[in-house]
């Protein structure tokens, strides 16, 4: 289980104080897949660093399974919107091996996780591609398969979909799905869209402008979820007004 308490996020930026997270508290279960959505400038960003161990908090605290944060761990893998985040100089099955050497996993274990987390992402074909010769979906794809390959609990995603075309994002929405169902990480998901919170989430936390939480919405929709379903546009008027209105400091 994560818990956020009291958590409050202040940067110094050129000598002046920006006060960014505003007693953020939350708690997310084991297995959830928790969406956040609020405007840009928010701080769902720093937010998702925080958890990541990768931000410093300035108040407040967080935790795992009672244990508080203090710095980045193998726990803990963060998956990112841009295309940038691969090696450029190393190939699709070196990207997603590259973490696992690190942390010690032996040449054989290697192999077989990338094997496995290639076959789950559609990459076969392409082990030897460096990022240059893929596709913004392929891109995204290896870097999800080098994520869930360290087998985190918790996978931090910060707007992972959000360069990819429509019909591509809603592919990597419905593995990302399946992939969850199957190996049942949390995962922290920001995204901008309306639509892939509702189609994507258990629960929804609405951040308003001035760093808050405004609210968390629980979703019970039947998976898997279609914007024609019923239900669902309701949903989607209830989150698009609270974005909307961002009058309370
Ligand atoms: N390292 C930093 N130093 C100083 N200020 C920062 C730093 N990182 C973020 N900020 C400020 O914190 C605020 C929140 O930024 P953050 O990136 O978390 O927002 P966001 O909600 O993720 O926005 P977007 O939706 O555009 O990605 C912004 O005002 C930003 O300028
Ligand atoms: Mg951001």
């Amino acid at each position: 289980m994560l818990q956020l308490e009291g958590v409050n996020k202040v940067f110094k930026n050129n000598g002046s104080f920006i006060h960014v997270l505003k007693d953020i508290d939350f708690t997310v279960n084991s297995g959830e897949f928790f969406c956040i959505v609020g405007p840009s400038g928010c701080g769902k960003t720093t937010l998702l660093r925080s958890i990541g161990g990768y931000e410093k908090i300035s108040g407040g605290q967080i935790l795992i399974d009672g244990k508080k944060i203090t710095e980045p761990g193998i726990d803990r893998v963060m998956v990112f919107q841009s295309f940038e985040q691969l090696f450029s100089w190393k190939t699709v099955k070196e990207n997603i091996e590259y973490p696992l050497k690190i942390t010690g996993v032996s040449k054989q274990k290697r192999n077989e996780y990338v094997r496995k987390y290639v076959k789950m992402m559609g990459l076969e074909g392409f082990e030897n591609y460096y990022p240059h010769q893929l596709s913004g979906g392929m891109k995204q794809r290896t870097a999800l398969a080098r994520a869930l390959a360290l087998n985190p609990e918790i996978l931090l995603m910060d707007e992972p979909f959000a360069n990819l075309d429509a019909q591509t994002r809603e592919v990597l929405q419905k593995e990302l799905l399946k992939i969850w169902q199957e190996l049942k990480p949390t995962i922290i998901f920001v995204t901008h869209a309306i639509d892939e919170a509702i189609i994507l989430a258990d629960r929804i936390l609405v951040m308003s402008k001035q760093g808050r939480i405004k609210t968390i919405i629980e979703s019970h929709l039947e998976r898997p979820r279609r914007p024609s379903m019923k239900g669902f546009s309701a949903m989607w008027d209830i989150l698009y007004s609270l974005l909307g209105s961002d009058d309370n400091p």
